[in-house]
């Protein structure tokens, strides 16, 4: 009997559980091999007693359909950066990885698919430099990562941003108002491009190119001279105006070491106020409604597609690679490729220039 462990780390997407059951239902048709999943990510096999759930063809039946992951997942800590309080009450952090990988070979483990975002994979080519079988697979809203065209759980992050848009819409032109949206993406643009591009944005701003406030507002008065009294501006978490920094703030949770972003609609809209902007106006913040739900179709094929491949890749002893989508194949590429440049917007790019071209409006 073979033994893969799968673990989903970082945030959670739609199309982790797609992603599961592949691999369930693609390793079900070789001999003598079993999947089990580490619970919270590693944090299952670092914990005792250690908690771990057998995946089998039983308990992923129907799961592409749903959201988050059956097998939990978890942003903090993890095995290079386990959190321990010190004897004054404060939180280190330890290293545990090397008793982690000594569990999994106890464990009779001959290979591991992580499933997560950068920060993930990370992790996993710390863990392949340390001798451990692993293979990665990307995951996130964000589409972040610059080795697959795309991630699975963008399109369904896309989809909710350009439905919010939608409702917008008629809620801004029955009482003439500028509505802003805020959504997720952290340093990349690419949901609200999208989302803006898909929902009829007349602004879209996005960390890649910063915004000068006074061409916001231009562009705003110009809609209203026009007599349309409403607009919908889409800005990213992470934008900033030029000049300015992104707004963000360290969380206080016990191993959580990204920056929290955020707040950046409601800074929009005072500082479009304090220039002398007049119009009515209001924010909405997405926020995790983005992570939720139900998979799109498009999002549960690449997750089933990486899921197939990251089982095949266990089979050929693919390991220290991560999944990827370049179109139209799918293929793997070594860690260090995944994560050594993230995928950002290019103000240049084809998007950016149909953005334009549909009169959307970046503030520049
Ligand atoms: O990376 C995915 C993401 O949803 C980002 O877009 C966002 O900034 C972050 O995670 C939010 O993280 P958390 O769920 O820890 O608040």
């Amino acid at each position: 009997m073979k033994r893969v462990l799968i673990a989903t780390g970082g945030g959670d997407c739609p199309g982790l559980n797609a992603v599961i059951r592949a691999v369930v239902k693609r390793a079900a048709q070789e001999e003598d091999w079993e999947i089990i999943g580490s619970i919270q990510s590693f944090d299952g096999i670092l914990r005792e007693p250690t908690e771990i759930m057998v995946l089998d063809e039983h308990s992923v039946r129907g799961i592409h359909v749903d959201g988050g992951t059956i097998i939990g997942t978890t942003n903090k800590g993890g095995p290079f950066a386990w959190p321990v309080k010190n004897a004054d009450g404060t939180w280190g952090a330890v290293d545990r990885s090397d008793e982690m990988i000594r569990k999994l070979q106890y464990m009779g483990v001959d290979a591991v698919i992580s499933i997560g975002g950068d920060g993930s994979q990370k992790i996993s080519q710390k863990l392949f430099e340390k001798g451990l079988n692993i293979i990665g697979v990307p995951k996130t809203i964000d589409n972040d990562l610059s080795a697959t065209d795309f991630t699975f759980g963008f399109q369904t992050a896309v989809q909710i941003a350009t439905e919010a848009i939608d409702k917008l819409v008629t809620t801004a032109a029955s009482h003439n108002r500028v509505l802003v949206l805020e959504v997720m993406g952290r340093n990349a643009g690419w949901i609200a491009l999208h989302a803006a591009i898909a929902g009829g944005a007349e602004v879209c701003l996005i960390p890649e190119i910063p915004y000068d406030i006074e061409k916001v507002a231009k562009k705003l008065k110009s809609r209203y001279n026009k007599g349309k009294g409403n607009a919908i501006v889409v800005v990213a978490e992470g934008a900033a105006p030029k000049g300015g920094t992104l707004l963000s703030e360290k969380s206080d949770e016990v191993g959580y070491e990204n920056l929290r972003l955020g707040g950046i609609a409601h800074q929009l809209v005072h500082d479009l106020k304090s220039i002398g902007f007049e119009a009515d106006m209001r924010e909405t913040v997405l926020g995790h409604l983005q992570r939720g739900g139900s998979p799109m179709a498009y999002d549960r094929i690449l997750a089933t597609q990486f899921g197939v491949k990251a089982f095949e890749m266990v089979l050929e002893g693919k390991y220290g690679e991560m999944v990827a989508y370049r179109h139209p194949h799918i293929i793997s590429v070594p860690f260090h490729e995944a994560i050594d440049n993230p995928n950002f917007v290019d103000p240049e790019g084809d998007m950016v220039k149909t953005a334009k071209g549909v009169g959307i409006d970046f503030g520049e």
